[in-house]
């Protein structure tokens, strides 16, 4: 099965069009939700996003820039805000709603504007709409107080076209970051380190629209590894970066699933019921958040208890009272789960919180006995491409209902 591109690349690549005119050509940019949510983010700003075969996407920047994201699609998607940094480094403006609170908390962008304020912008707050203004962006030694993804992207966005020399320390690590370096340094900007938690920017005077295909989303790689932790068998993953997810792949070896690595992707195989293993989500190179519902999906039917902390966002367990609707025995204390492994799971109509949270409801229903139905699946689709069918193609038992007033 072929993993698509990353949600999470996709996004923030889309954004950084904003930094260069002409015609920009992304591939390998996946077909979900958030990526046309971000194409009307950028055709708001006046650009063009043309989508064809393969996930061949053309973004075009030819006339001046409404500098304006406006709510109705901020608040469907919070990564709307990474184009904060682009127009103030592009047009010296910018006007994005400010995002409330999500499913996961408060998740405020306090760190991406004191950053922004550190090379050279202004911010006030007006109407619940944030209105940056700059008269030309500095470099600047910024040290970040967590090295968030979203603040470490704005900034590197804004400081490729800021005058002189930026240091992020603190910088996130994840490969998404990385994937952006290597798109905006195509582009003909500076930045070395990205990757790395200090990433080193050499101002340019301009750049250039440029092509680049998106890193393979591993997040996607995790979801499908889950599957099988869930149902057992063989899987071959191609088209992924399994050095993406080195901590994934040691926690799965401690549960019983072997991956190694297969030609451009991996190939994984489940023969047993899952060992219970402990697990602590933390930055990259860290265990990914965003994976930490999948396993907690797999551990529920682990022989034996397994303890599962989130360290990165303050109540992100919406999905724990859906498990426990199936069957599964978990106790949330605080921000740690304790998982007491069961033969088997119960289906159940559950609710998708969110769009991993859904995925792991989807993977816990492969080891239910029954029907899953599994509510508001847009989540999902905000996320994952033809999610579906792909488990379809690897075995699984699963269809998509129509639309309803459900939700479903
Ligand atoms: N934070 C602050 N202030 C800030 C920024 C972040 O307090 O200014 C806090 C957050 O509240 C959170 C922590 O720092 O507790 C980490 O947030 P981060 O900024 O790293 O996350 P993000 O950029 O908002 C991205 C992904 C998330 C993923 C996180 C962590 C995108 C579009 N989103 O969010 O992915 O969980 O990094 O890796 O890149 C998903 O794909 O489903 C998803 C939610």
């Amino acid at each position: 099965m072929r993993i698509s591109g990353a949600k999470n690349s996709a996004l923030k690549l889309m954004a950084a069009c904003v930094l260069a005119e002409g015609t920009h050509v992304l591939s390998n940019v996946p077909d979900i939700a958030d990526v046309q949510l971000m194409a009307g983010v950028l055709e708001a700003l006046g650009m063009t996003v043309r989508r064809g075969d393969g996930g061949v996407t053309e973004i075009v920047r030819d006339v001046p820039l409404q500098p304006e994201a406006p709510y109705e699609l901020v608040e469907q998607m919070r990564a709307s805000t990474a184009v904060l940094g682009p127009l103030l480094a592009a047009v010296g403006e910018a006007r994005v709603a400010m995002p409330g609170g999500d499913d996961f908390g408060a998740r405020p962008i306090d760190m991406h504007l004191r950053g922004l304020e550190a090379l050279g912008a202004a911010f006030e707050l007006d109407h619940g709409v944030i209105h940056g203004r700059t008269d030309g962006l500095r470099g600047a030694e910024i040290v970040l107080d967590y090295p968030s993804v979203g603040a470490t992207e704005n900034l590197l966005m804004a400081a490729v076209l800021a005058e002189g020399h930026t240091v992020i320390t603190n910088a996130a690590r994840e490969p998404e970051i990385a994937d952006l370096a290597a798109f905006l340094n195509r582009m003909g900007a500076r930045v070395v380190g990205a990757g790395s938690a200090r990433i080193d920017i050499d101002g340019v005077a301009g750049l250039r629209a440029v092509s680049h295909a998106v890193v393979p989303d591993r997040l996607e790689v995790a979801t499908f590894l889950a599957a099988l932790g869930v149902a057992g068998g063989e899987l071959r993953l191609t088209h992924s970066r399994p050095d993406h997810l080195e901590l994934l792949i040691d926690r799965m070896g401690a549960m019983g699933i072997r991956v190694s690595p297969d030609g451009d992707g991996l190939w994984a195989m489940r023969r047993a019921r899952p060992r219970p293993v402990d697990v602590a989500t933390l930055p990259y190179p860290g265990l990914a958040t965003d994976v930490l519902p999948l396993l907690v999906a797999v551990l529920c039917f682990a022989d034996g208890t397994s303890f599962a902390t989130e360290n990165v966002f303050a109540g992100r367990f919406g999905y724990v009272g859906e498990l426990a609707r199936m069957g599964a025995h978990i106790k949330v204390e605080d921000h740690h789960l304790v998982i007491d492994g069961v033969e088997q799971l119960s289906g159940a109509p559950v609710r998708a919180p969110d769009i991993r949270a859904g995925a792991a409801l989807v993977v816990a229903a492969l080891g239910a006995e029954g029907e899953t139905v599994v509510l508001n699946g847009e989540h999902i689709d905000r996320g994952y491409e033809s999610f579906d069918r792909k488990l379809r193609a690897v075995g699984a038992d699963v269809e998509r209902l129509a639309d309803d007033t459900d939700g479903r």
